[in-house]
């Protein structure tokens, strides 16, 4: 089946509901963009190398086919009126394969920038956007001379295909950079120095298909060996911080002409300065709050800008935390979910993943509560009950 393209050719018509959203990867944040969009009567295309996807399970079609397979994806994209994704690791020559076809959102140049750290870092940089002092190499002499360069503690990151903490390596001593290079195995990598932050906080902002920017309410975000753990909403922040963040963030999204969403997380140093971590131009970990206590869902807000529709309110309508599941809760049985959902403030989301992997996200609650604080001390009583 074809789509009409006179529908999907002019850049500002609106898509609406009851057209096909192509969807590039089959994860959880997929899952929960096509759950938004099929609630507002839009079908779904994923495409995903993996059979039964978190989002594959609730969407209209599901494609397994590799990234790379254009033929594949050319009928894929076909199919659409419009293409977006949750995944970033797409290969270059399957986004341009898709552009020429449908419109992409956000486009293709978003994606490149922010897929790789040396080109995302190379364009906040010349920006002037605050962030860690870093070096970009490429050898065993190169990475030397870097740590030398910015000191201890640092970390290498590899440019590419990092999430969760996977691809770094914290750098404390003098090493023997041949083998620390042989080992790390990639290209090109950025070393970054070690930032000793007060806190880690994130935001979502949204910009639709006019330009407009609509800013979610600041997480404080709680990593656990790299990965998030759990996030408060609102940030215990002061409010010429959260002010400073939120005008970052409308920048940055202006700067790099997002149709879609972009999920930014900074560090906020002792000094009080805020340094920008990494971009990501999608829903984030950090957003799925947004579900339970605002408005207007990450979700939903990404569906209407690349569809070109009006924003929507991203009010908070409660203090929430949110709290990752992680396979590893898994290790004495399944957790107990009658448990958490005793608790009649929280809201359970579980992604459809059959085996519980350690450190793999397997779905995540919110609890709601007036108060924050009370909130967060639900939050984690309730996680070491449910897995006794
Ligand atoms: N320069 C740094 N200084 C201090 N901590 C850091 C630094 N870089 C990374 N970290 C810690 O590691 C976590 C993961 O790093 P980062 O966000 O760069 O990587 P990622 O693997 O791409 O993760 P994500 O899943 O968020 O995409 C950070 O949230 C932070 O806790
Ligand atoms: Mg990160």
């Amino acid at each position: 089946m074809m789509t009409d393209v006179s529908q999907v050719n002019s850049q500002y018509a609106s898509i609406l509901p009851g057209s096909i959203i192509g969807l590039l990867g089959g994860g959880q944040l997929g899952r929960m963009f096509a759950l938004a969009a099929r609630r507002m009567g839009y079908r779904i295309h994923v495409l995903d190398p993996v059979s039964d996807s978190p989002a594959g399970q609730v969407c209209d079609q599901e494609y397994h086919v590799p990234y790379d397979d254009l033929v594949s994806v050319e009928k894929f994209a076909c199919e659409t009126h419009v293409i977006t994704f949750e995944f970033e690791n797409i290969p270059s020559a399957t986004l341009s394969a898709l552009e020429a076809l449908r419109p992409v959102r956000p486009d293709a140049r978003v994606l490149r920038i922010c897929q790789n750290r040396e080109r995302e870092k190379a364009f906040l940089s010349a920006q002037g956007y605050p962030l860690p002092a870093y070096r970009v190499v490429d050898s065993p002499v190169s990475l030397r001379n870097a740590v030398l360069d910015l000191g201890f503690p640092c970390v290498l990151k590899t440019a590419d295909f990092g999430y969760d903490g996977k691809g770094q390596l914290k750098i404390e001593k003098d090493e023997d950079w041949k083998t620390i290079w042989l080992k790390f195995n990639a290209p090109h990598a950025v070393v970054e120095t070690w930032v000793d932050f007060q806190q880690e906080i994130s935001i979502v902002c949204a910009r639709g298909i006019d330009g407009t920017l609509k800013t979610y309410p600041v997480s404080e975000n709680i990593q656990n060996h790299h990965i998030l753990d759990y996030s408060i909403v609102p940030a215990r922040l002061d409010h010429h911080i959260q002010l400073e963040v939120e005008m970052l963030a409308r920048s940055i999204t202006e700067a790099l002409k997002v149709v879609g969403l972009l999920a930014i997380e900074f560090f906020l140093t002792r000094e009080g300065q805020i340094l920008v971590n990494e971009l990501a131009p999608r829903p984030h970990n950090s957003g799925h709050f947004t579900v339970d206590a605002c408005v207007t869902s990450q979700f939903e807000q990404q569906l209407r800008a690349v569809c070109g529709l009006p924003l929507g309110s991203t009010a908070l309508l409660s203090p929430v935390v949110m709290v990752n599941l992680l396979g590893d809760l898994w290790k004495s049985g399944t957790p107990d979910w009658k448990r958490l959902l005793s608790e009649p403030f929280a809201r359970l989301h579980l992604y459809g993943k059959s085996q519980p992997r350690k450190g793999r996200k397997m779905g995540h609650y919110c609890i709601l509560s007036d108060d924050v604080e009370i909130a967060l001390d639900k939050a984690l009583t309730l996680r070491s009950l449910i897995q006794e």
